[in-house]
């Protein structure tokens, strides 16, 4: 029966009715908003590449953090950005290192915010690399204890989960095993599953202070043209121990997170990453688009591709426009 029997605009006529029939609708619970935190105090430094974005002190950062909680937003990522890196990146599994200190104010100021910790080298090294380098290469044995000693370090600072996002081989195995051995069994992992090596990170690395000091991350994340990839490294994560796997970028692989979506029964985050914003914030203020409306129709499309959790910074601005 088709028309004019079937007219499918009925049921687009008044918002009203299309409120009622709309498949996929946001929510501030669906976000989980980055923080770069540095050293000092009363800091809040802009992001020049990222409007609206700052790196924070750690008693900033628990005013963004108050922020989040009171939009609805349930957690937040957590970057340490170091005052001092080194070759083997010793500040990130440091007790008392920059993120290992923010996590701890955020859980005594905020306990009910969620905090995940991005466990990974490439903010603590001096050549900026994801794990150790030697012969000029970075070694993924070598950098598994470290990435481990990271994910315990952040845990027994408050952190509710970890998230590893170096793409070593097997650290999701090595994070969950030293973990289980710390009494941290309870510690979910969310692993950085399919991560590309992607055009799209540039301005995190100005904000996170990461650019690496030669050659690129092309030998350990993924080619951007690799789906059959994405869904292997999914589930070698998933058997090493991960809880929830991720897709990073997303605008630009919202087919990987359907897919993923559709192959395995485990929360599905996206990323939503500091390019995607920047693009954004650029096109609105150059009066191109519009951009909250942009960016919500962005949003939606992550979350209708499969995603069950957006790590975006759009977040604060995001909740606030749906009422959180
Ligand atoms: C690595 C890490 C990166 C991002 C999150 N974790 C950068 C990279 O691989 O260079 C990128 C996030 C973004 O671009 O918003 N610790």
């Amino acid at each position: 029966m088709a028309f004019p029997v079937q007219r499918p605009r009925r049921l687009r006529r008044t918002e009203g009715l299309r409120r009622m029939v709309r498949e996929t609708t946001l929510q501030p619970s669906d976000f989980i908003y980055p923080l770069f935190v540095i050293e000092g105090r009363g800091e809040r430094r802009p992001v020049p590449s990222m409007p609206g974005i700052f790196n924070l002190s750690v008693d900033a950062a628990v005013e963004e953090a108050k922020a989040a909680r009171s939009l609805g937003v349930p957690a937040v990522i957590v970057f340490g950005i170091p005052d001092r890196k080194d070759a083997e990146g010793s500040r990130a599994y440091a007790a008392d290192g920059i993120v290992q200190r923010a996590l701890r104010e955020l859980k005594s100021a905020v306990p009910e915010l969620q905090l995940v910790a991005d466990v990974c080298l490439c903010e603590y090294t001096d050549h900026g690399h994801c794990g150790v380098v030697a012969r000029g290469e970075v070694q993924n044995d070598a950098t598994l204890p470290l990435l481990a000693r990271m994910a315990v370090t952040c845990a027994q600072a408050g952190a509710d989960i970890v998230a590893p996002s170096d793409m070593m081989d097997g650290r999701v195995r090595a994070i969950r095993r030293a973990l289980d051995e710390s009494g941290l069994a309870e510690t979910p992992v969310l692993a950085y599953s399919a991560k590309y090596a992607s055009g799209f990170y540039g301005p995190f690395r100005e904000a996170a202070q990461s650019t690496p000091q030669f050659g690129d991350r092309r030998g350990y994340q993924m080619d951007p043209g690799n789906v059959r990839e994405a869904l292997k490294e999914v589930a070698l994560d998933l058997e090493e121990g991960a809880d929830v796997v991720m897709v990073k970028p997303a605008l630009a692989y919202l087919d990987v997170i359907a897919r993923v979506k559709e192959r395995f029964d485990v929360p599905v985050a996206a990323y939503n990453v500091s390019g995607e914003f920047s693009m954004l914030k650029a096109a609105a203020r150059a009066g191109w688009v519009d951009g909250d409306r942009l960016m919500l129709e962005i949003l939606t499309s992550i979350k209708r591709a499969g995603a069950d959790l957006i790590l975006t910074y759009h977040a604060l601005e995001a909740a606030r426009l749906l009422g959180g």
